[in-house]
């Protein structure tokens, strides 16, 4: 079997790729290397320079693929604040780039990387897959992120309908682990406490968070996530959408103090303004997976430990 991942040299791109590649499949990665990750990459895995964009390379490239998947997108909050622009161009002619590829060769499987930040603020909490995903606020650019996951899932669905193909949608919800990039919760709490700590040379702190702290989320190790995708590529139905997660609520002001714990320092936390367009709570309800006849582990504290000593000596390393 020849799998091909765009964006494939990304945080859940890496891991999925060498666990796919050690299966036993023929691996081959598109990537633009914005994220510079692809030191951790198996040497039987094949990389290739492609920006996602550019249509004619992706559809040269994916020839003799039987599983393609789609993965590449610009991610991190500040990117939705900052660049959405950019979001919205690698979301929408990713998406259109890939669905070319699928119309133009015999590809058995296409499986698209959707988002949890498509339920936005979900009326169910755990929530499953079939709650309403919406676009709050055309003005506010942190939905480029959720716009193009939602455009993404749209076109999947309602594209190549005459072709044998299976199409699998997953959205994976807060997944953590080492070398994850540093816009991201866990990365962006321990640099806090990094910079607030003296470098961790001093065994008390202060951060500020934004909100009250009570804004939860559920966070997913990333082995445990790949497990998740690995199962939904082989089992997953065609034209379903599965949310991929752990259902353990945990809300930020826990989580840091957790992460303080980790790291032996006693911390105390200053509330900020919230980012508007930021869910209060998000947490998958997992039984559609789990119903597919999925095993569940859930390696969040264990997880939790590797990844914040891995950036403690990241960011000591870095000398930020
Ligand atoms: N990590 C999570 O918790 C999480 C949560 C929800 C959704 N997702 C989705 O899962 C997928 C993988 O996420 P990730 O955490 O590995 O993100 P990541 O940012 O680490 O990886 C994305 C990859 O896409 C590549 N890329 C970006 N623009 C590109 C372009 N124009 N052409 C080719 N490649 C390009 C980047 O270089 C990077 O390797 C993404 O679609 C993301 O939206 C991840």
């Amino acid at each position: 079997m020849n799998v091909l991942i765009t964006g494939g040299s990304g945080f859940l791109g890496t891991n999925l790729s060498n666990f796919i590649s050690k299966k036993g499949f023929n691996v081959k990665i598109l990537d633009n290397f914005s994220r510079n990750m692809h030191k951790n990459i198996n040497s039987e895995i094949e990389l290739i320079d492609c920006d996602v964009r550019d249509k004619e390379n992706l559809i040269k490239y994916s020839k003799n693929t039987d599983i393609f998947i789609h993965l590449a997108f610009v991610n991190g909050t500040r990117y939705f604040y900052e660049n959405p622009e950019l979001v919205l161009d690698v979301g929408i002619k990713g998406i259109l780039n890939s669905i070319e590829c699928i119309n133009t060769h015999n590809i058995k499987k296409f499986i698209l990387a959707s988002s949890s930040e498509v339920y936005n603020e979900p009326n169910q909490v755990p929530t499953n897959e079939n709650e309403i995903i919406k676009i709050p606020d055309v003005l506010n650019p942190r939905f480029s992120y959720s716009g193009g996951k939602i455009i993404s899932e749209i076109l999947t669905i309602n594209s190549a309908n005459q072709k044998e193909i299976e199409k699998i949608i997953f959205r994976p919800h807060n997944i953590f682990g080492k070398n994850m990039g540093e816009e991201h919760v866990i990365p962006e709490l321990i640099k806090k406490i990094y910079i607030a700590s003296k470098y961790f040379k001093e065994n008390n702190c202060t951060i500020e968070i934004q909100g009250n702290g009570s804004q939860t989320r559920a966070f997913c190790y990333i082995d445990d996530a790949i497990d998740q995708i690995f199962f939904l590529i082989k089992n997953g139905k065609n034209n379903n959408v599965y949310n991929v997660g752990i259902n353990n609520e945990i809300s930020i002001l826990d989580l840091a103090k957790k992460i303080a714990s980790i790291l032996k320092i006693d911390l105390k936390i200053e509330i900020t303004e919230n980012r508007i367009g930021s869910a209060k709570r998000r947490c998958p309800d997992i039984e559609k997976i789990i119903n597919l006849g999925f095993n569940l582990e859930n390696n969040f504290e264990q997880g939790l430990i590797s990844t914040v000593n891995w950036y403690k000596e990241y960011y000591l390393n870095k000398n930020v």
